[in-house]
């Protein structure tokens, strides 16, 4: 891995952090990481996430009321995720959803996307070099001060749920391990702040994103709701478990992670000693190479009518029956693949089935071109997501 592309080696408190940790510390934290975001876990934290989904629902439902059937969905998918990771990061409730409000550490989260590749590029240009990790005196005073504030906020957070551990079965509770193996205080503390970003973003710009698709491809939307609605009766049925056995539902979020992955930029490896040869050309050591998730899911090579969002190419029982199509992996491969991605397919589950359970959605007018108005950094810089929603389900 680059350890350049999340802004070099330093830290607040000089602790590592998961995304710039390499080798025994990377496996150290990683192994750690792995027992907090597993499958078990997160079944575990299945009640956290109804929780959350639920105020999702209610929230929209009120807003509605007061906003004459418009709104933006954008915010909604980001106050919830927000919420989630928030609760499991540090063990406390951010009331996001309630307040129907983005908390100002979402600005320095989509702040620091759009940050990092800005740094990396200026760490390449020739005679800048030297400025390695320290190139953050670069950003804006604004955004640095941004920075600080919350990983100070964090810090006293995690600082407070250290006191009792065990208390609840959240990230520090598996983080923490009494066995010699688990991370130091202040690892725990710059994972926790940095989880916030890792863990919330993307998935809000996904289900945003996906939601776009949906509602420009009239055929698809009929047919995943109709799924939906025909297998639920009461939301209460909803389950991870339920909703893991639903292809069509299944094969829309595959085709939607292909047409819109919300890890957009290249997340690139630097070949090691020795060299390597790749597809036939030697490269030498310290080359950096990487795939751009949106170039190998959009090549024709990949993928036949790619600009088409046709959720039945994932159907089967393999889903790799083309073997071209591994070629979308929006949650990378290898040993620095996503850590959250069962989290983050669970959520997106549980957010998307209700969503679709409950309201009859389509785009507000004026919105048919918020794809060509999103932008790239690390991940996807997005306007409000404006849709008219009304309510199918008494509550
Ligand atoms: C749809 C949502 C998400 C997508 C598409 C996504 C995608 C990615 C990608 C592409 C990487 C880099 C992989 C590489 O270098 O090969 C990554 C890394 C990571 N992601 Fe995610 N992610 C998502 C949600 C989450 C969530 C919810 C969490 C945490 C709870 C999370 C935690 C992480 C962590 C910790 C890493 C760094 C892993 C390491 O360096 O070992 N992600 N993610």
């Amino acid at each position: 891995m680059d350890p350049a592309i999340f802004g070099g080696g330093v830290t607040v408190t000089g602790a590592v952090q998961i995304t710039n940790a390499i080798n025994d510390d990377h496996r150290r934290l990683r192994q750690r990481f792995m027992q907090a975001l597993n499958g078990r876990a997160v079944a575990s934290q299945e009640h956290i996430l109804q929780h959350y989904a639920a105020q999702f629902i209610e929230g929209i439902r009120k807003e509605l009321k007061s906003s004459g059937g418009t709104v933006d969905i954008a915010k909604w998918f980001s106050l919830a995720t927000f919420d989630v990771i928030a609760d499991l990061a540090f063990g406390r409730p951010f009331g996001n959803l309630e307040r129907g409000e983005l908390h100002s550490w979402v600005a320095v989260v989509f702040g620091a996307f759009k940050a990092l590749p800005f740094l990396r590029v200026i760490r390449e240009l020739p005679g800048m070099l030297f400025i390695g990790s320290h190139a953050s005196f670069l950003l804006p005073r604004k955004l640095k001060q941004m920075w600080r504030d919350h990983f100070n906020y964090a810090f006293s957070l995690i600082d407070e749920r250290l006191k009792n551990p065990k208390e609840r079965k959240d990230f520090v509770y598996y983080l923490i391990h009494d066995d010699g193996e688990g991370l130091t205080h202040d690892e725990i503390k710059e994972c926790a702040a940095q989880m916030v970003m890792a863990g919330s973003e993307p998935t809000a710009t996904f289900l945003s994103g996906l939601c776009y698709f949906l509602t420009r491809n009239q055929a698809v939307y009929e047919k995943v709701k109709e799924e939906i609605r025909t297998v639920f009766h009461c939301e209460e049925e909803m389950t991870l478990i339920n909703l893991s056995q639903l292809k069509y539902f299944h094969a829309v979020v595959r085709e939607g992670l292909r047409m819109f992955p919300p890890a957009a930029d290249i997340f690139p490896r630097i070949i090691p000693e020795g060299g390597e040869t790749i597809l036939g050309k030697y490269l030498p050591e310290g080359t950096r190479v990487g795939i751009a998730a949106l170039a190998a899911s959009y090549s024709k090579s990949n993928f036949d009518n790619p600009d088409v969002f046709d959720p039945s190419r994932w159907l089967g029982d393999d889903e790799f029956k083309d073997k071209r199509m591994r070629a979308s992996q929006p949650f990378g491969q290898g040993h620095r693949s996503c850590l959250g991605k069962v989290l983050a397919t669970a959520e997106i589950r549980l957010l998307l089935a209700n969503l679709l359970w409950h309201f009859e959605i389509e785009l507000a007018p004026g919105q048919e071109n918020w794809l060509s108005n999103c932008r790239t950094f690390l991940g996807w810089e997005k306007p409000p997501l404006m849709l008219q929603m009304t309510l199918q389900q008494a509550f």
